[in-house]
């Protein structure tokens, strides 16, 4: 067996160099320390192409049984732990190439054949992703399931809804939850979209334009359940849209669990107490006995900005780059992996907090009933007896003035007093001023009507599943 080239780093790329690559400079290139979690997607790729060249007879079957067999154990040994990683050797490409070599001789120098480490990072880094874009629908399933279930058991549940956080108008508790669905099922929609994008073989261009053998990308694709081929050998290697559509993605997830862990922590405060969270979610302090934290919520809104910046940080990476591949796209891997680490334990842990929270029916009525909710109803109410709304509307607003100065709600002044305000207003007025009446006539499509809510958490089950 000839000697590996790949055993000493200064001779890895060609006899053209004469000195060694500084320590300093060798650090500062490496990505082993990171890109070694690719191995597996690496290792799925070679095997693939492989089986290609021997398909079309670039190589021998004895070279491709060889490349398997190295393969094998090189996939027993990094799962064992026992695969010696090198910093000398760059990144995971030449680490597992050098060790298929140094099992299997010149089979493993055949392995590159009509390939590149341009197309081959592409294809591990979409094939990665598109395993990791599979874990993150089930998760996203599991977030808007949590939330739907906790929905359906406060169709009825009256709170304030706000606008500029001041008391707005009733909605049910349920419906406020439904949105938060929505949000997530939009998530869930772009992620599908995306993953179609990231779904495609760049393996093919190698360096940057095709190669001369007679390769056979197709079958590569089919064999990867690729949908399709990156088209353009220069934009296969080189573009990384399908991971700032990825961090884009995510970013906006993050920004959903955000809001609603926003929520969280403000109607847990004492000021809301709208809800509380199971003991497990929460942490204690260190000085002040009483306290409960919902420290999950907050790392969960707190982890968003280092998604968002993710995505700052791909777009800025791209932005000047010429065609086409440069080694700063290696930069592509830590934000990418942060983003998709980050994602997957926040939905996961948020799901399981979102079915462990307790709701308080009564601090959330009577926190409606405090701001002058059903305000706009009396409105609606005057304008069915014929007033034009913004007559209604100005009746309304000093009814309002003085229920504030007597210290009352609407609903809880006598009827003569509401008379006062105008003679046409009738004893039904009080259904109409009553939180649950409220609710109720709010049957437009999406409204918080609980019949409207009830539908439409029968429309999400049916489609959760
Ligand atoms: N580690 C490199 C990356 O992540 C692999 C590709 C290197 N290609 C090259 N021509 N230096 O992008």
């Amino acid at each position: 067996m000839s000697a590996n080239p790949l055993d000493n780093k200064a001779q890895a790329w060609s006899a053209l160099f004469s000195e060694p690559m500084s320590e300093l400079v060798k650090r500062y290139t490496a990505s082993v320390g990171f890109d070694q979690r690719l191995w597996r997607a690496d290792i799925e790729g070679s095997l693939a192409h492989a089986e290609m060249l021997q398909a079309q007879g670039i190589i021998a079957a004895q070279d491709l049984a060889d490349i398997r067999r190295g393969m094998a154990q090189i996939t027993e040994e990094i799962e064992a732990g026992r695969f010696d990683w090198q910093l000398d050797l760059e990144d995971v490409h030449l680490n597992i190439e050098a060790r298929l070599t140094q099992l299997v001789g010149d089979a493993g120098k055949r392995l590159h054949t009509g390939r590149s480490r341009n197309d081959q990072v592409a294809t591990d880094v979409r094939l990665w992703l598109r395993a990791e874009i599979d874990g993150l629908a089930e998760l996203l399933l599991q977030m808007q399931r949590a939330l739907v279930e906790l929905a359906a058991r406060h169709a009825e549940t009256v709170m304030p809804g706000f606008t500029h956080l001041q008391v707005a108008q009733p909605v049910s508790f349920a419906h406020h939850l439904l949105a938060y669905v929505e949000m997530f099922a939009r998530d869930a929609e772009r992620l599908a979209d995306l993953r179609r994008r990231v779904n495609r073989l760049p393996l093919g261009a190698a360096a940057l334009a095709g190669t001369s053998y007679p390769i056979d990308r197709k079958r590569v694709a089919a064999t990867l359940g690729f949908e399709g081929l990156c088209n353009n050998s220069l934009d296969a290697v080189s573009d990384r849209d399908f991971a700032l559509e990825f961090a884009a993605f995510s970013s906006i997830c993050m920004v959903h669990v955000s809001r609603l862990s926003e929520e969280i922590v403000l109607w847990m405060s004492q000021n809301f107490g709208f809800i509380d969270l199971a003991d497990r979610y929460c942490t204690g302090s260190s000085i002040m006995p009483q306290k409960r934290n919902p420290d999950v919520a907050e790392l969960a809104r707190g982890k968003t900005g280092r998604v968002v910046g993710h995505l700052m940080g791909l777009l800025t990476l791209m932005k000047g780059q010429p065609l086409a591949y440069n080694k700063d796209n290696q930069e592509d891997k830590e934000p990418l992996f942060d983003s998709v680490d980050t994602l997957r334990d926040t939905l996961r842990i948020m799901a399981e907090m979102v079915g462990g929270i307790t709701v308080k029916p009564e601090a959330m009525e009577r926190a409606a009933l405090r701001g002058y909710a059903t305000a706009t109803d009396l409105a609606d109410y005057l304008v069915q007896q014929g007033l034009p709304f913004r007559d209604a509307h100005e009746v309304v607003a000093h009814a309002v003035k003085v229920a504030m100065q007597m210290g009352q709600d609407l609903a809880e002044l006598p009827l003569a007093t509401l008379q006062g305000f105008h003679p046409k207003i009738g004893p039904e007025v009080f259904e109409r001023l009553s939180l649950r009446g409220s609710l109720d006539s709010r049957q437009s499509i999406g409204g918080t009507a609980p019949v409207q809510v009830h539908a439409q958490i029968d429309a999400h089950r049916a489609r959760l599943g």
